[in-house]
């Protein structure tokens, strides 16, 4: 029988799929690189997700990256859990093992922290309180990144507070839940402040907030990334806080699924990013 060389497959399973930026990234790192391996854009909707991730290692895929509707479902069908993953009852990287099955993890965390870093190469998680904004699912990433990190204080504010205490109950015990009627008082004294909610996102909700209270000592960033500035950065970059946009979250929280599935640790640079957004 002829021997077959095997093209390692990767792609990312979500509903809608079209906007994701994640096939530009890894087929980016792929032709770098000069790989032999091609990351697809899969559309799956949440009935076939079971039956559709089942098939994959039958299909050549070495792994996957997930993301809305199905981190909580990868995470529960997955057969061996990061402790990130465990943590946040989530998951966004898969990888297809054949002797130990589905093995997940969630890089959310990880690409937030380092996006900060490379940034904000001055940024010590030891500096000063954190003030996280919002309390949805990718809020849950980047307060626990945040506590691992070390900060000293970290104050959470959700519209929705009871949303914010769960939040805190579940994962991080130590957060200092507060009104979000107390926003700008809490942003008072503030290292980072972080927007995780989905005001001034394309199509969400307007910004209503104000941040008199930030100044030059401040870092602000928005996990939300568009085409230009956000609201919420560009009201923080007039106060004079330093501004960190969310792209390169995106960009780093991809750099672990990569170097499993293909082989090699991928780097996040300024070909990377003009690749993408072209
Ligand atoms: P994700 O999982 O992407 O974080 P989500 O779960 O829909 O998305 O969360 C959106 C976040 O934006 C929530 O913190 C939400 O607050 P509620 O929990 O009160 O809904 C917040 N948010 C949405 N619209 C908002 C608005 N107009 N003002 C303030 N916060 C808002």
């Amino acid at each position: 029988m002829a021997e077959y060389e095997t093209i390692p497959l990767a792609g990312v399973m979500g509903w809608p799929i079209g906007h994701s930026l994640s096939p530009k990234v890894h087929g980016y790192w792929l032709a770098r690189y000069g790989l032999a391996g091609h990351y697809v854009p899969l559309g799956v909707m949440e009935a076939d997700f079971e039956d559709v991730l089942r098939s994959m290692p039958r299909m050549g895929f070495v792994g996957a990256n997930v993301t809305m509707p199905h981190k909580e479902r990868a995470f529960a069908l997955a057969d061996m859990r990061s402790a990130t993953a465990m943590r946040l009852g989530a998951a966004n990287t898969l990888v297809f093992d054949s002797g130990r099955g589905v093995i997940a993890d969630n890089t959310d965390g990880f690409g937030f922290i380092e996006n900060l870093h490379e940034a904000q190469p001055g940024w010590d998680a030891a500096a000063g309180p954190v003030v996280v904004l919002g309390a949805g699912g990718a809020s849950r990433a980047v307060i626990a990144a945040l506590m691992d990190a070390g900060v000293p204080e970290l104050r959470l504010l959700n519209r929705t507070k009871s949303r914010a205490e769960a939040l805190r109950d579940e994962i991080a015990p130590g957060v200092m839940v507060l009104d979000w009627a107390e926003a700008e008082g809490a942003m008072e004294g503030a290292a980072l402040v972080v927007n995780t909610t989905s005001m001034g996102m394309a199509g969400g909700p307007e910004m209503t907030l104000t941040l008199d209270a930030l100044g030059p000592d401040t870092i602000a960033t928005d996990i939300v990334y568009g085409r230009g500035e956000t609201p919420f950065l560009a009201a923080a970059r007039g106060r004079g806080a330093a501004t960190v946009d969310g792209f390169g979250m995106l960009l780093h929280q991809a750099r672990p699924g990569f170097e499993r599935w293909f082989g090699r640790a991928p780097e996040v640079d300024a070909e990377l990013r003009a690749a993408v957004l072209a």
